[in-house]
């Protein structure tokens, strides 16, 4: 059986499994973080200020560590430094705001979520329609990140969407080693690589997106034969297999639910174990296809 938390470069441990956060509204959010804690058994959230619910999560945090049903110590929470707030003035202030939201006084991982620093207006566009970028330094961003460990407002720092040359120049100047690189991965887009590469420098790696986001795109990841007959044989579904598949990768996986029957369904993964041979042929399925790409949203070749 994979072990249900890794240990990271801190001495921390984390929750193998997690909830994310994306697109959850605020009007579902707080139900489902709330029945992952309670009722399924999940000890860890992805958040992120950009989500615009951190707000809502913050009060079914307050609730259930209130009514001691879970204790804050027992899970995990994961947030994460916007593009707008880059600058070293600028971070700690963003880290307070998301604590403040979230009703907690630290956090147990800080990544920034993308190297890339955009003005405090948010997504704003030249005539071309490029997106805007500030000239800020990462190294700039992450000595201010590394501040908030000293000062207690965050157990870990890490990174997001980091390539193995945006990680190189990184471990060349950072005092505090990123605990962790949350990055896209799933059958389709396995970066297999990027993973050995970013554990052999010691971090942990998140996969995010790891059901490729059904019904958002072109990716139909869960209706896939290979990994529809895997699930029958095991009699779990289809996303089971998917997270399951990235827990034996030695990966941390975050899948986003708000409806309580797939919380449910993607926390029972700890009851089955896919074989050496099952977990190839579901490698089999890699097409290098992205479904978060900033090339999208700002014209940015961020990954090529
Ligand atoms: N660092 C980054 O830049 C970054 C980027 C992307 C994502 N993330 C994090 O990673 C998390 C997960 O990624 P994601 O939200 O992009 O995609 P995902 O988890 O692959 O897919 C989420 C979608 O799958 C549906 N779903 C969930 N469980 C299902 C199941 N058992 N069967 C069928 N459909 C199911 C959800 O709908 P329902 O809610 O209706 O169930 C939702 O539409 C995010 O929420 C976020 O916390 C981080």
């Amino acid at each position: 059986m994979a072990p249900e938390a890794l240990k990271l470069n801190t001495g921390a441990m984390m929750p193998v499994l997690g909830l994310g956060t994306w697109k959850a509204t605020p009007d579902t959010v707080g139900k489902a973080v709330g029945y992952a804690l309670t009722e399924c058994g999940y000890r860890h959230i992805d958040c992120a200020p950009i989500y615009e619910n951190e707000k809502e999560i913050g009060a079914a945090f307050a609730k259930i560590f209130n009514s001691g049903s879970v204790r804050r110590e027992e899970v995990f929470v994961t947030s994460k430094l916007w593009d707008t707030e880059h600058a070293r003035t600028d971070v700690r202030a963003a880290c307070e705001a998301t604590l403040r939201d979230l009703k907690l006084n630290y956090l147990d991982l800080y990544l920034m979520h993308w190297a890339i620093a955009e003005p405090k207006a948010g997504h704003t566009y030249d005539e071309n329609g490029n997106l805007v970028t500030l000239q800020i330094p990462l190294s700039e961003t992450w000595e201010a990140m590394e501040g908030l460990v000293k000062e207690g407002l965050v157990k870990a720092i890490g990174v997001a969407n980091f390539t193995a040359p945006l990680l190189l120049d990184l471990v060349a100047y950072a005092k505090v080693t990123p605990a962790v690189n949350q990055i896209e991965l799933h059958p389709y887009l396995q970066q297999e690589r990027l993973v050995e590469f970013s554990k052999r420098l010691g971090m942990a790696v998140t996969a995010y997106s790891p059901l490729a986001r059904p019904g958002m795109g072109e990716a139909r990841l869960l209706e896939e034969e290979v990994v529809r007959h895997i699930a029958s044989v095991h009699n779990k579904t289809p996303a089971q297999v998917l997270i399951r598949w990235a827990i034996q990768r030695q990966t941390v996986v975050i899948p986003k639910s708000v409806s309580p029957k797939r919380i449910k369904e993607n926390g029972a993964v700890f009851d089955f174990m896919l074989s050496e041979r099952e977990m190839n042929e579901i490698g089999t399925l890699e097409r290098g296809l992205r479904v978060v790409d900033p090339y999208v949203w700002g014209h940015i070749p961020y990954f090529d």
